[in-house]
C-alpha cells in the first residue's frame, strides 16, 4: 500500500511498533515500582528538612519528616528504602564510632521506621563509616612504615561488623556494606550470625567504582571529605576486577550484589547478571540524578522521560533492583501508565 512494490521486504520489525498496545505487548523489559529502592537521608540536629543544594528535590530529613516519605514509597509500591545517616559534626571522630551507637542518628531512624512500618517495606541500612568519620574516609586510617596513610582494611571491617549488628538490632532487614574493604562480607555474615541475626540479609556493594558521579552525595551527607577513595574503590577502567569482586562477595555469603554507579557501567551490570546466582542491584547515584535535574531545569531535556529511560536501561542491563533518588516519583509515573 504505502510501500514501494518494487522493494521486496518480507521482514519488517516495524510491525511490532505500530501502536502503544503493540509495543506494550512486545516489550522485553518492564520496570515496576517493586524494582525501585528509594534512597533517603536522615540528619541529626535539625528541626526541619534541608534541601540538598546539588540534588534539587532531595532532602536531609528529620526523624519526623522521614516517616511520611517512607509512607509515600509504600503507597507507590516501592519495595525498599536505603537509609543514610548524617550525624552532627561534633559527633564525628577518627573512628566513626557514632555509627554503631544505639542512639546514633542512623540507628534511631531505622528503629523509628521499623516501629512505624514493620514489614511493609524492606529497610536497607547503609553500612559504611564515611558519614561518621571526621576525615570522611570509609574507615579508620593507619600509617605504614613509609609514611603512607590509608584506610586500615581490617580495622574498618571490624567496625562495619559492629555497625551491622547495631543496625540489625535497630530493625534493619538488610545491611549494605559500601566500603569496598577486602573480606567485609564474610566477616559481617559471621558477626551477624553470631549475634543472632542470621535472618538479616547482606546487599554487597561489590563493584563500586572510585567515581566522580558521587560528587553531589558529599553535599547530601555534609561531608568535608577531600581527596579520593582510589585505594579502596575500583578503577573505572576495569571490568574483570568487578567480576572477581562480585564472585568473591557471593562466595563470602552476599545475598545480593550491587554495581555502582549505574549508567556508565551497564556492561558490568550485564556481565555480573549473566553469572550471578543472587539478585543484582545497581545504584543510580547522586551525579546521575543531578545531571538529569540540571539539564531538565534548563529545559534541555524531558525530565520524566529521561529519568524513566535511564532506569529502564539499567533494568534492561540486568539489575533487578535499582537504588535511585527517583524511586517513589518514578513508581508514581509507572503506576499511571
Ligand atoms: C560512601 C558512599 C558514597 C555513596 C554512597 N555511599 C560516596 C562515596 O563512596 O564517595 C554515593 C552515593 C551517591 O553518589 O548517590 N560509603
Amino acid at each position: 500500500m504505502f510501500s514501494n512494490p518494487t522493494l521486496d521486504v518480507p521482514v519488517r520489525p516495524r510491525r511490532l511498533r505500530t501502536s502503544g498496545p503493540m509495543r506494550a505487548l512486545t516489550a522485553e523489559t518492564r520496570l515496576a515500582p517493586a524494582n525501585l529502592i528509594q534512597v533517603l537521608f536522615v540528619r541529626d540536629g535539625i528541626d526541619s528538612p534541608v534541601e540538598i543544594a546539588s540534588m534539587p528535590g532531595q532532602y536531609q530529613h528529620t526523624l519526623d519528616s522521614v516517616l511520611p516519605e517512607v509512607q509515600k514509597a509504600i503507597d507507590a509500591g516501592v519495595a525498599a528504602i536505603d537509609l543514610f545517616g548524617v550525624p552532627k559534626d561534633e559527633d564525628k571522630d577518627a573512628a566513626g564510632s557514632v555509627a554503631w551507637a544505639e542512639d546514633g542518628i542512623l540507628n534511631r531512624a531505622i528503629a523509628a521506621i521499623r516501629q512505624e512500618f514493620g514489614e511493609q517495606i524492606v529497610i536497607i541500612a547503609d553500612t559504611c563509616l564515611d558519614e561518621f568519620t571526621d576525615h570522611g574516609h570509609c574507615g579508620p586510617l593507619s600509617t605504614d612504615d613509609f609514611g603512607v596513610v590509608s584506610v586500615d582494611n581490617d580495622a574498618a571491617v571490624e567496625a562495619y561488623c559492629k555497625m551491622a549488628i547495631s543496625q540489625a538490632k535497630a530493625g534493619a532487614h538488610t545491611v549494605s556494606p559500601s566500603g569496598m574493604m577486602d573480606g567485609q562480607i564474610a566477616a559481617m555474615r559471621a558477626a551477624l550470625d553470631d549475634a543472632g541475626y542470621s535472618h538479616v540479609s547482606i546487599l554487597a556493594y561489590s563493584a563500586k567504582y572510585a567515581s566522580a558521579f558521587f560528587g553531589p552525595f558529599r553535599d547530601a551527607v555534609g561531608s568535608t571529605f577531600t581527596g579520593d577513595r582510589k585505594t579502596y574503590q575500583q578503577d573505572p577502567a576495569n571490568r574483570r576486577e568487578s567480576l572477581y569482586e562480585a564472585a568473591l562477595d557471593i562466595e563470602e555469603g552476599a545475598d545480593m550484589v550491587m554495581v555502582k554507579p549505574a549508567t556508565a557501567y551497564l556492561d558490568i551490570i550485564r556481565e555480573i547478571t549473566d553469572f550471578s546466582p543472587v539478585p543484582v542491584a545497581a545504584y543510580h547515584v547522586s551525579g546521575e540524578y543531578a545531571m538529569i535535574e540540571a539539564a531538565a531545569a534548563q529545559g534541555w531535556i524531558d525530565r520524566k522521560a529521561v529519568a524513566l529511560e535511564a532506569l529502564t536501561g539499567i533494568h534492561r542491563a540486568g539489575a533487578t533492583m535499582i537504588l535511585t533518588y527517583y524511586a517513589t516519583e518514578a513508581a508514581g509515573w509507572l503506576n499511571q501508565r
